[in-house]
């Protein structure tokens, strides 16, 4: 513990002992002065000393010329000869002709017209360093004569005393107490910086649960897709099973496809809606060759020699002998007609296929009886009949 504390003593010691020792000045005496950054230091405590020996020729002086500055000192503060310690000249041409300096660093400069001087420097000065110092500039007056004038400081070592490590003690209690304030308010804002942290933490749980909770929208989103999807597969399955129970055949013709229907009673409206159901619509003849096609399908696709008529998407209702598509609403303009064909009036409005002849022919579009029974025959969009081939339990 005493290892420990001891540097820290000797630095706080060291640092008051220089602030609390006031710099002296020796009595000006004709220009010449002698100065010092400390009067008194401890060996070992005091990091700085100063001497300064200086001259200045001042207006009025009775010096006419400086010739040399002198810096001596005695060997103790009670002595009384003193031993040249440095000295300039008017010849040394700025240089300090240091004799003894104890260790210190050594300036000055020499100046007939303006201030001259020699200083001393020391870190951790020893006890050599105690004594009397004397500046003595020496020159000549306005009659030659020669003239020398001087000022003197001392400078004493001082053992370091009980009392005074007593008061460096209590001022290291009051830095202790400082320290230990400022560790408080360190502490305080490590608290605070902790409580930060925590804040933090929960902000990131608070975003985790966000998280979580969007994770489960997610999953709830997927689960809905999931029931949508299964939906949409019952119900392919069901149109797929209804097409097996009304569709007997399919073909297709230049990227279109064909739905040839069961037998079933007239009625051409439901037809056209039946065919919506997978996605088309009562076959529009565009052309000759799309007629032949499906005639020549139809009529293989029907078992026996019997006629079958098969309803197409066209009409001429509301406007006789205009034959216009069911769906798309244009003028069915290929015409295939059968001889004397078409011959229903306004009775007959709705166009047929017949299987026999292989040509179109008109007829009512609804009849109620059941003894006449005709197919129909869908034209299909591509992508539709795609889905429900993909459809499950095909
Ligand atoms: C000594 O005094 C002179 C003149 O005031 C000054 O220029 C010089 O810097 C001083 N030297 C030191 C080490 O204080
Ligand atoms: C200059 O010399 C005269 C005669 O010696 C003396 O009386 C006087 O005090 C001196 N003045 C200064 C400023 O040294
Ligand atoms: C100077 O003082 C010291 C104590 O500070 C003492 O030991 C010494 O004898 C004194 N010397 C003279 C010459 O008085
Ligand atoms: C978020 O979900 C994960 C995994 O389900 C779980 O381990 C974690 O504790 C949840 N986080 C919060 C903050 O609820
Ligand atoms: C359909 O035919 C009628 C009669 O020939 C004609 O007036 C009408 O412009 C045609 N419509 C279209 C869309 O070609
Ligand atoms: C198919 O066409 C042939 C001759 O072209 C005809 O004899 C037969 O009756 C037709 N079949 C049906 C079901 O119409």
């Amino acid at each position: 513990m005493l290892f420990n504390m001891f540097p820290v003593l000797v630095l706080i010691l060291s640092a008051s002992v220089a602030d609390s020792t006031s710099s002296a000045l020796a009595t000006p005496s004709h220009g010449v002065d002698i100065e010092t950054s400390h009067n008194q230091f401890h060996e070992g405590l005091t990091n700085q000393l100063i001497i300064n020996c200086t001259f200045t020729h001042e207006h009025g002086s009775n010096f006419s010329t400086i010739l040399s500055l002198i810096l001596s000192k005695t060997a103790s503060a009670n002595a009384s000869t003193y031993r040249e310690v440095a000295s300039i000249t008017a010849f040394s041409n700025d240089k300090v002709d240091a004799k003894d300096t104890m260790g210190a660093q050594v300036t000055g400069h020499h100046r007939v017209d303006a201030y001259s001087f020699i200083a001393l420097e020391w870190t951790h000065p020893t006890h050599q360093v105690e004594g009397k110092y004397r500046c003595q500039a020496n020159g000549m007056d306005n009659g030659g004569h020669p003239l020398s004038v001087w000022a003197d400081t001392v400078v004493e070592e001082i053992p370091i005393g009980f009392d005074m490590v007593l008061d460096k003690l209590k001022e290291m209690d009051t830095k202790i107490q400082e320290l230990d304030t400022k560790g408080k308010e360190l502490d305080s804002k490590i608290d605070a910086v902790e409580a930060k942290d925590k804040e933090l933490d929960s902000k990131i749980n608070a975003v985790d649960v966000k998280e979580n909770k969007t994770d489960a929208k997610i999953k709830a989103i997927e689960a809905r897709e999931q029931e949508m999807n299964s939906k949409l597969n019952d119900l392919r399955t069901r149109v797929e099973n209804s097409k097996d129970a009304i569709i007997s055949t399919t073909t297709s013709y230049r990227g279109h496809n064909y739905l040839l229907s069961k037998p079933i009673l007239v009625n051409v409206h439901e037809a056209n809606r039946l065919c919506r159901l997978y996605g088309g619509y009562l076959a529009e003849i565009n052309d000759k060759q799309e007629f032949q096609h499906l005639a020549d399908f139809s009529n293989s696709s029907v078992s026996g020699s019997v006629s079958t008529g098969v309803m197409l998407g066209a009409t001429d209702e509301g406007h006789e002998g205009r034959w216009t598509f069911l769906t798309s609403g244009g003028n069915m303009t290929s015409c295939v007609w059968d001889d004397p064909q078409p011959n229903g009036g306004a009775i007959e409005n709705c166009l047929y296929l017949s299987t026999g002849t292989k040509k179109m022919f008109d007829d009512a579009c609804l009849k109620y009886s059941s003894s006449w029974s005709v197919r129909f025959l869908c034209e299909v969009n591509a992508y539709i009949l795609k889905i429900s081939e993909n459809a499950p339990g095909k």
